[in-house]
């Protein structure tokens, strides 16, 4: 958002209408570019077109867009399907899942395809930036079947980080749920959020990961949600999920 002109809030007619939760932003450049978007009345094409919030008056198709009221869904995951919108490849999409919603929502962060369990789908990009924001260190838990026995030593060495090939890990919390003799399952905390990461720690200390389960953000917790379906996140939870300085600072909470 520009404050220009004396402290107005603008933004552009881009991000207003896919902040609107109407659609992607790939969807608002199409629309823009088809010439469905007005502003004042007037044919707007160019998606930078900055818009006054509370002045401008913003239509597509003559209905007029208003801001998105703000919704927070966790889904549980299932395998085998991917968090992304498309795929060229046809597969799955988490998408598929919450179909019917009406809203435009993006997953807070990603899942790789073969891992199952929580994530987060919202419309409020701030809440998204600030779960994926490193500096803000929010917990993601895991349950984790390995390949072969692990020993407390290597355990160890992931509570204390293993080196990956973008760097070390920073210390985890790791809890041994049980040994079948075959297969270790345990519980794994991270507050990173790195790409494939908690396969390259299990890789990295000689085994591999045969199944990948998230069981919880921020001590918001996937409980025995029904794999494949979702609910929406009660207020209390997403004030929860908040670093405690955007709590305090947020001028007003959340809406639902
Ligand atoms: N770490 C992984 O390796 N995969 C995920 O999907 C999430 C965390």
């Amino acid at each position: 958002m520009n404050l220009k002109n004396g402290q107005r809030p603008l933004k552009t007619l881009e991000r207003v209408l896919s902040k609107a939760g109407l659609g992607s932003r790939t969807d608002a450049r199409k629309w823009i570019g088809a010439g469905r978007i007005r502003v004042n009345g007037k044919l707007i094409q160019t998606p930078d077109h900055w818009v006054d919030l509370e002045r401008d008056r913003v239509t597509l198709d003559g209905q007029p867009v208003r801001a998105g009221k703000k919704i927070y869904l966790l889904l549980n995951k299932p395998k085998g399907y991917i968090t992304s919108y498309k795929d060229p490849e046809g597969r799955p999409t988490v998408y598929d899942l919450i179909q019917n919603l009406g809203r435009w929502v993006v997953p807070v962060g990603r899942l790789d395809r073969d891992t199952s369990g929580l994530l987060l789908l919202t419309n409020d990009t701030h809440f998204a930036e600030l779960i994926t924001n490193p500096d803000y260190k929010i917990s993601k838990t895991y349950l984790v079947k390995a390949s072969t026995p692990l020993s407390d030593e290597q355990l160890d060495q992931l509570r204390k980080g293993v080196m990956l090939q973008d760097g070390p890990t920073q210390p985890a919390t790791v809890r041994r749920v049980r040994d079948s003799g075959k297969y270790s399952f345990v519980e794994l905390t991270i507050r990173e959020g790195r790409n494939r990461q908690v396969r390259r720690m299990i890789e990295a200390i000689g085994s591999k990961v045969l199944k990948l389960v998230r069981t919880e953000i921020g001590g918001l917790r996937i409980g025995d949600l029904p794999i494949g379906t979702y609910r929406e996140l009660l207020p209390g939870e997403v004030r929860s999920l908040m670093p405690a300085g955007d709590r305090l600072h947020c001028p007003k909470p959340p809406q639902f």
